[in-house]
């Protein structure tokens, strides 16, 4: 008998669902929220207030798109609901877990709760080819950074994290300091196609073994800005004006995006490939949201043929947050018998 599951993402501020049949993706629709644009950033009450707006409209058109289409089963086609539990704001988990509680008693199905990093992970494993267990899986998106052991799809652990800021954070912090709307990282990736890398050098942290560290990298970039571009310290005599400020970002914007993408990607592959070495995996893959960014994207290739790695990197719509992923995520938790009961409720943190 087929294995359908129909999943819900409503972690941070993309209201998605997805069907999945034998680990084959159906359908992946995902609703983003421009109500953040006008501040500047995420706000969790809007969030939350938007999440409820369309979790209807989005999972109904997921199960048109994804059921209906192959077999004409609808609702009943279902034979377990997948959610995300955690990490994430937790008014928006509330409203996907509410609402994925409240169908799988309706329909008297299986309750699954994922966990939104595992689920980046696991989506190496939507397309072929795939990779072959165990593999090293770098997720970076808006509030991690990580490095990961994938011993299987229930066998994860974390060999090296950031101790401060995400990359993605790290993108979205330096595009808001150059004055770009939010989301500032793909802007950055954008404007940094026309730049040199090499024209600015920020510098790279120390932090030894496998952890991340991006918070030096920000002041640098904001004494930098701050100086228009004289000095990566503070400096007091060299204090640009506003006007002076504005117009060195102007005329200089692809060159420092690209430098500042350059620095972030050149800190995510070092401790990657350190990883690689250590573990001696070959199977090497890239997950989360910022792994849409083309320059990580093309540097993990090249760093991928010169360390001899098989390297693998989720179709875009599977990098940023997206249904698809839970989904998959859902179906290997079917296969192993893991659900959980009506009681189940997000977490805003929670351990692997
Ligand atoms: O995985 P994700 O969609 O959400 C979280 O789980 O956080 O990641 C979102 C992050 C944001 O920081 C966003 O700016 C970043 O991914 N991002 C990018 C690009 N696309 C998304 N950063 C750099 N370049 C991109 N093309
Ligand atoms: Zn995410």
């Amino acid at each position: 008998m087929p294995v359908t599951i129909l999943a819900i993402e409503s972690s941070c501020d993309e209201t998605s669902a997805a069907v999945c049949r034998d680990g084959i993706i159906l359908s992946n629709i995902i609703a983003g929220q421009p109500v953040h644009e006008q501040w500047g950033g995420v706000v969790p009450e809007l969030a939350s207030r938007a999440h409820l707006q369309n979790i209807v409209p989005v999972i109904d058109a997921a199960i048109k798109a994804g059921i209906t289409a192959t077999d004409g089963g609808g609702l009943s086609a279902i034979d377990a609901v997948a959610f995300t539990q955690s990490p994430g704001l937790i008014g928006s988990l509330l409203v996907g877990t509410q609402f994925a509680k409240s169908l799988a008693l309706a329909l008297n199905k299986p309750l699954i709760a994922v966990h939104h990093m595992q689920a980046h992970v696991l989506a190496n494993l939507i397309d072929d080819p795939k990779p072959q267990f165990p593999f090293l899986c770098l997720t970076v998106s808006g509030g991690h950074t990580q490095i990961v052991v994938c011993e299987s799809p229930q066998r994860m652990s974390v060999i090296g994290e950031s101790i401060d800021d995400a990359a993605g954070e790290a993108f979205d912090k330096s595009a808001k300091l150059l004055g770009l709307p939010y989301h500032g990282g793909p802007l950055i990736d954008k404007y940094a196609k026309d730049g040199n890398p090499g024209r600015f050098r920020f510098p790279e942290p120390q932090i030894p073994g496998l952890d991340f560290s991006f918070s030096g990298v920000k002041t640098s970039i904001l004494y930098f800005l701050q100086n228009a571009g004289t000095s990566l310290v503070y400096k007091e005599e060299f204090m640009a004006t506003e006007d002076e400020r504005k117009l060195f970002i102007e005329n200089n914007l692809a060159d420092i995006c690209a430098s500042i993408q350059q620095r972030i990607v050149s800190i995510l592959l070092n401790k990657l490939t350190k990883a690689a070495l250590q573990t001696g995996i070959k199977d090497v893959c890239i997950a989360g949201g910022v792994s849409a960014n083309s320059g990580l994207r093309k540097s993990f290739q090249e760093a991928g043929k010169k360390n001899g790695w098989n390297t693998f990197i989720p179709a875009f719509q599977y990098c940023t947050d997206n249904a698809g992923m839970i989904a998959i995520t859902g179906y290997y938790k079917y296969l192993a018998g893991q659900f959980s009961d009506l009681s189940v409720s997000a977490t805003a943190r929670a351990e692997w």
